[in-house]
């Protein structure tokens, strides 16, 4: 049966809100009261949206938010392709972040639709908490990204307060998910990835990480 968060992101009215009004305060309600959450989100959209001949791939991009940001700050042949499995998030997308370095396309993280090793750069923010089973999309982002790329993942992450007895088990109604502090970063870890940095800001993490190697001119794998 799906969960009242999963019907969420298939309603058409909250991918109305979602942008503007739902993402910001619940940015907000990860820093325990403080605003790291949001100074953290504040200078990652900064990060993401530098200049930079990159392929980009925005992994449950919802409405397109950080997909346009990315493409927005792309130059040469540039691109950023956001991926959902809401087509009412995607019909938002597409009417108001279809810039002209980004493209949409409606696809399940677990199954991404692209060959290994691709993308400079793949996200996934803010969605791996409310994917049923989300191990394997971890598994995912670190196949697309090609040698020398790089993965950047903003989720939950457990609290002295949400670890207190039973707390989880009842966020978990909701189609929320809680993730222990190492449960994502050893998935990276054991998807192959490397020089894995955590920084956690209150109930979320932000977790960035390397694929290893490169690749020759001619495209293969060194
Ligand atoms: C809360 S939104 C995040 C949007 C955006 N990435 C952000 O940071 O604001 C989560 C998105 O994950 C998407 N999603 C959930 N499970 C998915 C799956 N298995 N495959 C693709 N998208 C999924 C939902 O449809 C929703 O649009």
């Amino acid at each position: 049966m799906e969960s009242i968060s999963q019907r969420l992101m298939r309603n058409a009215a909250f991918a109305e809100i979602y942008e503007n009004l739902w993402r910001p305060t619940f940015t907000r309600l990860f820093s325990l009261g403080g605003r790291a959450t949001e100074d953290y989100d504040r200078a990652l959209r900064a990060y993401l949206s530098r200049p930079g001949d990159r392929l980009v791939l925005d992994v449950a991009c919802g409405p397109g938010n950080y997909t346009r940001l990315i493409a927005d700050g792309l130059t040469g042949d540039g691109r950023c392709i956001g991926i959902d499995f809401s087509a009412p998030m995607l019909a938002r997308a597409a009417r108001t972040n279809a810039v002209d370095r980004a493209a949409f396309l409606r696809a399940d993280a677990h199954s991404i639709p692209f060959e290994d090793n691709t993308f400079d750069v793949v996200t996934c923010l803010a969605a791996l908490y409310l994917i049923p089973d989300p191990l394997p999309v971890v598994d995912e982002l670190v196949r697309v990204t090609r040698p020398g790329g790089e993965i950047v993942i903003f989720t939950s992450v457990a609290t002295v307060v949400t670890s207190l007895p039973g707390v989880q088990r009842v966020v978990g109604l909701t189609g929320f998910r809680i993730f222990d502090e190492d449960t994502i970063t050893d998935r990276l870890r054991a998807a192959g990835a490397v020089g894995i940095e955590q920084t956690i800001t209150g109930h979320g993490q932000y977790v960035l990480a390397v694929k290893p190697g490169s690749m020759s001119t001619s495209g293969d794998l060194q």
